[in-house]
């Protein structure tokens, strides 16, 4: 794959439906120091969708990202196999910008979980109200990974399924 500039019209039901939760929960960011608005949603192969907001702290380092929510609470609830993540947000959450795009941990974290599923999760990047559009996967996004195969893991082989 790539990376690739889309529409929303061009996203599939299932893709448009897990971008409007990931806008949905990135209204419910915790940005009180950077306002920074970033909302995240995981989908699995299951058909579940996790999502989390960002959440800011007065001791700045302690921040967690959207996706970490997102991706921690798929996990938490059993659901491993993370097929595709939509991350959207921006300074203002009612204007069109430039999409959001994780940041290096996040995407060691969305690497991980890419490794548990066995398949390269599809990355659907936004602005705050879908008019620019990213599409791509977290191998295109984060070229000689590191991750638990490297560690000789399996890291599938844990999961409830
Ligand atoms: N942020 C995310 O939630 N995800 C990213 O990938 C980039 C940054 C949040 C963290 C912080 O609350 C705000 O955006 C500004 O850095």
């Amino acid at each position: 794959m790539s990376i690739l500039n889309t529409t929303f019209q061009a996203l599939t039901v299932t893709e448009k439906e897990l971008l409007a939760k990931a806008q949905e929960t990135m209204y419910h960011a915790y940005n009180i120091y950077s306002g920074f608005f970033v909302g995240a949603a995981v989908l699995t192969s299951e058909g579940e969708v996790f999502t989390g907001a960002c959440m800011e702290n007065a001791s700045y380092g302690l921040t967690s990202c959207a996706e970490v929510g997102a991706i921690q609470s798929a996990f938490s609830q059993g659901y491993r196999d993370i097929t595709t993540i939509a991350i959207i947000g921006g300074m203002d959450p009612h204007s069109e910008g430039e999409v959001v795009s994780p940041c290096g941990r996040c995407r060691q974290l969305i690497f991980e979980a890419s490794q548990v599923a066995g398949e390269n999760i599809v990355v659907i990047l936004s602005d705050p109200t879908f008019k620019k559009i990213i599409y791509t996967t977290i191998n295109d996004l984060m070229p000689l990974p590191f991750g638990p195969l490297d560690l000789g893991l399996n890291a599938g082989s844990n999961t409830k399924k």
